[in-house]
């Protein structure tokens, strides 16, 4: 749990920027093979910026994808892939063939033009359930 602590951390010291990242859905449950939306929204005033969706499995976080927002194009990482909607300040997760160990809590992060600064979603995170099919 030591890397989610010093996410965390960072948290706190962004606290007071005007960014936001928020994510609605709480817990989802597919099958395998099937594909899962994970939904983020978010606010900056910035103009550079980045987007990303982490995966903290087993006190493990991971970065599954980055966006960057200037590009003109879904960010794709073999079955992940974004529908990053820039006009909405929507960036969602699409998982497709969704696989027993994609069960994780996932979430969206944005980091502005501010280097070291990155806003997380705090108690928020989605939870996504994989079940075997019957
Ligand atoms: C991402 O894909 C969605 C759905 O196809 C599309 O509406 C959207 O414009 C795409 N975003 C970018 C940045 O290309
Ligand atoms: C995941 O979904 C399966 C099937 O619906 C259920 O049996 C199991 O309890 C769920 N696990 C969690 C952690 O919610």
């Amino acid at each position: 749990m030591a890397v989610l602590s010093s996410l965390w951390a960072v948290v706190i010291t962004t606290s007071s920027m005007a960014q936001t990242v928020s994510q609605h859905q709480q817990e989802k449950s597919v099958q395998v093979a099937e594909s899962a939306t994970l939904d983020c929204t978010y606010d900056t005033s910035d103009t550079n910026y980045f987007l990303f969706w982490y995966k903290q499995q087993g006190g493990q976080v991971t970065l599954v994808i980055l966006q960057e927002a200037y590009k003109q194009y879904n960010a794709t990482e073999n079955r992940f892939s974004v529908n990053f909607q820039k006009a909405a300040k929507s960036f969602s997760l699409e998982i497709s063939d969704s696989q027993l160990g994609d069960a994780a809590t996932y979430f969206c992060a944005l980091r502005g033009s501010h280097k070291l600064q990155i806003i997380f979603t705090q108690d928020e995170a989605d939870a996504l359930n994989i079940s075997s099919v019957q």
